[in-house]
């Protein structure tokens, strides 16, 4: 398994004539403020930034103009074996990077993490053979991360508010419960983020928890857990004390009065002082008709993404699990435990689960992020 992503957009200029042609794209794009002629090694020079993506520029020493990408990655051999199988050739092999063209020419390289572990860490897709079993698990694990962007647009970002809170209050290593965690997203972000934490990813789900079992879970820091939220005696098999537990769109499929009791039952597993965080759909209590059409502004955003083919939707990518050979029998078996669709009965708004928070004995619980008619609160037991 390895990682890559576009890390930088060069535009590259033969010598002499180098740079002039720097001078007009600095004009051209604003060029990054206080920089002189921007140069790096007389080779390269920056030219800012585009979504995370390093814009440069690369004075070359022959050659025509042209642009080119550098695929950054984590192991570039693998990435280029990867990229060969798809159809590149090697031009030139230089060891730590490699100059390769696409199956008609167009140049690109593969080098090295170039623009900071967290960038890379934001952007980068994770890539891995067909198993023995000729399953494509990450390719599961980034299609569920997909589909549920779809459902959570600015997922990224309510995930790094819960990591905020988690580092401010227990530090980069705490023990985490993945509370119904799923295929174990929370945990692989966290891991990245904070490489001292563990985790336990606990679920019901057989299929969401294989997927985990084949991905995140091949992690020495992270344990699965199959267990139920419904039945109490899930406390048990979490076995804590936990420095934080953590949970996303997910505490939302149980009934208030359980709720309630579910939050009584995570003071014994957080240990004082540490944190409890959910990011979720929330309505807030002071803007019921407005939280409500954002609500359905999301919905219609959501609809027209999938009827356009720009995302899967919740129910194609159950479909596709189901038919698959990997996950078909686990699918069943969910089918079971979690039968008929979810359905809005009202849900509770962050007020309220503030209130639980506090009357099952959390010290301090309030708000770490809203946006839209989601909300992500982190409470301190
Ligand atoms: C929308 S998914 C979110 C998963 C994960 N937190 C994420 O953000 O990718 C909701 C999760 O809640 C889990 N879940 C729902 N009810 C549960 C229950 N009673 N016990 C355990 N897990 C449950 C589901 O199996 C599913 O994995």
């Amino acid at each position: 398994m390895h990682r890559s992503r576009v890390g930088v957009i060069l535009i590259d200029h033969p010598q002499p004539r180098s740079a002039s042609a720097l001078a007009f794209w600095r004009a051209a794009v604003g060029g990054p403020p206080g920089s002189s002629d921007g140069a790096t090694n007389g080779v390269y020079a920056d030219l800012g930034w585009l979504n995370g993506v390093e814009f440069a520029f690369q004075h070359l020493g022959q050659g025509d103009p042209r642009l080119h990408l550098d695929l950054e990655t984590d192991d570039v051999p693998a990435e280029v074996a990867r990229l060969l199988r798809l159809g590149a050739s090697v031009r030139t092999d230089h060891g730590e990077y490699a100059v390769l063209t696409d199956p008609d020419g167009v140049v690109f390289c593969v080098v090295p993490v170039q623009t900071g572990p967290a960038r890379f860490r934001a952007g980068a897709t994770t890539w891995s053979e067909a198993g023995a079993d000729g399953a494509d698990w990450w390719g599961w694990q980034r299609s569920w991360d997909a589909q549920q962007e779809v459902y959570l647009p600015d997922r990224e970002q309510r995930f790094g508010a819960l990591f905020d809170a988690v580092e401010a209050a227990v530090g980069t290593a705490p023990r985490v419960l993945d509370l119904a965690g799923g295929t174990g997203s929370i945990s692989q972000r966290l891991l990245d983020r904070f490489p001292g934490a563990s985790t336990v990813v606990l679920d019901a789900d057989p299929a969401l928890l294989r997927i985990a079992a084949h991905t995140v879970g091949r992690d020495d820091r992270v344990e699965l857990v199959r267990a139920d939220l419904r039945d109490r005696g899930w406390v048990n098999a979490a076995a804590g004390p936990f420095d934080a537990v953590l949970t996303a769109t997910a505490l939302h499929w149980l009934a208030e009065d359980r709720l309630a009791e579910l939050y009584r039952e995570l003071t014994g597993l957080v240990r004082p002082g540490g944190l409890f965080g959910n990011a979720d759909h929330l309505p807030d209590s002071g803007l019921p008709g407005l939280t409500r059409r954002l609500g359905e502004l999301a919905e219609h955003r959501r609809e027209k993404a999938v009827r356009d083919g720009a995302a899967e939707s919740w129910g194609d990518w159950w479909q596709r699990a189901r038919d698959s050979a990997e996950l078909a029998d686990a699918v069943v078996e969910r089918d079971v435990i979690f039968p008929g669709a979810w359905h809005d009965r009202g849900l509770p708004t962050h007020d309220r689960h503030l209130e639980l928070l506090r009357s099952a004995g959390f010290a301090e619980a309030g708000l770490v992020w809203r946006g839209g008619a989601d909300a992500a609160f982190a409470a301190i037991r």
